[in-house]
């Protein structure tokens, strides 16, 4: 497996357009409630803010977009509420794989899809399939998925296929074995919805993103709303651990000639 450079491993650079955006997409529920309607309603609307974020993404040259759909902990969530977004996923696969495909988008879910009814399961293998050559994006959705079950299960295939290497794994033995292995480490996380925490979302590629919080609910989040956080995150030095100056090119780099 090819191992993609890590943010703890080497320093990386600092794209001016996020290479890779990792959506926390919250809000759906007050955004319903605001205005008198069921839940779902918000959850429906939503789907109309991923089309949006999709395209604005793609015509913005990002390469990457991930987008939390389902944690590991949304199972908590009443019955009714939890079986309506099942099939709103469900749905919404069978309904716009074939634009994403005409639009030469590339898409992957990430998650435990063991709990996943198996009509379910293929359709997502199915769509991955079909789209798995494409170029404009890799849209990422994160189904059932949990960032500590995601190093668990890396951990676990790990030492199935590498025993004799146990108590001496490195990053690089391990990052190939997480679920986001093909992806570059998000440049700019957002969450909409207000809430400052991170949800058990990508605990490990997270360790060097950007972090962008908006209060606007994710029906609302638009294509200007993506620009305000590109905005913002064009604005953050990226020090990776460096001081700024090294950053500014004052300080000689160790290694550098006569430095
Ligand atoms: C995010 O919106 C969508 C999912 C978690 C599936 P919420 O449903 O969490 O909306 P709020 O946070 O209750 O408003
Ligand atoms: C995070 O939102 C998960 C998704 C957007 C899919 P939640 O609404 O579930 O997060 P908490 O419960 O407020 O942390
Ligand atoms: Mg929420």
């Amino acid at each position: 497996m090819a191992t993609l450079p890590s943010s703890t491993q080497i320093v990386p650079d600092a794209p001016q357009i996020p290479r890779h955006i990792a959506v926390i997409m919250d809000g759906n529920g007050r955004w319903a409630k605001n205005r008198f309607m069921p839940r779902i309603a918000g959850h429906k609307r939503g789907v109309e803010s991923v089309r949006n974020a999709v395209r604005a993404c793609a015509e913005r040259g990002v390469q990457y977009l991930t987008l939390f759909a389902f944690s590991s902990e949304n199972w908590r969530r009443p019955k009714d509420e939890v079986k309506f977004l099942m099939q709103l996923f469900m749905h919404v696969l069978e309904a716009e794989v074939s634009k994403l495909h005409r639009n030469n988008i590339r898409l992957k879910i990430v998650g435990d899809l063991s709990q996943f009814d198996e009509r379910l399961v293929q359709l997502v293998r199915e769509a991955e399939e079909k789209t798995k050559n494409n170029q404009q994006l890799t849209l990422t959705v994160a189904a059932n998925y949990g960032g500590r079950w995601d190093i668990l299960q890396a951990l676990n295939h790990l030492v199935r296929a590498h025993p004799e290497k146990a108590g001496n794994y490195s990053e690089s033995d391990f990052a190939p074995y997480l679920s986001m292995q093909d992806a570059p480490e998000p440049d700019l996380f957002i969450r909409t919805g207000g809430e400052k925490r991170v949800s058990n979302f990508l605990l490990w590629q997270l360790a060097y993103t950007e972090l962008y919080f908006t209060d606007m609910l994710w029906p609302d989040f638009d294509a200007a709303a993506l620009d305000t956080a590109i905005a913002s995150y064009q604005q953050r030095e990226r020090r990776y651990g460096r001081t700024s100056e090294q950053l500014q090119g004052d300080v000689p780099q160790r290694g550098m000639a006569g430095g």
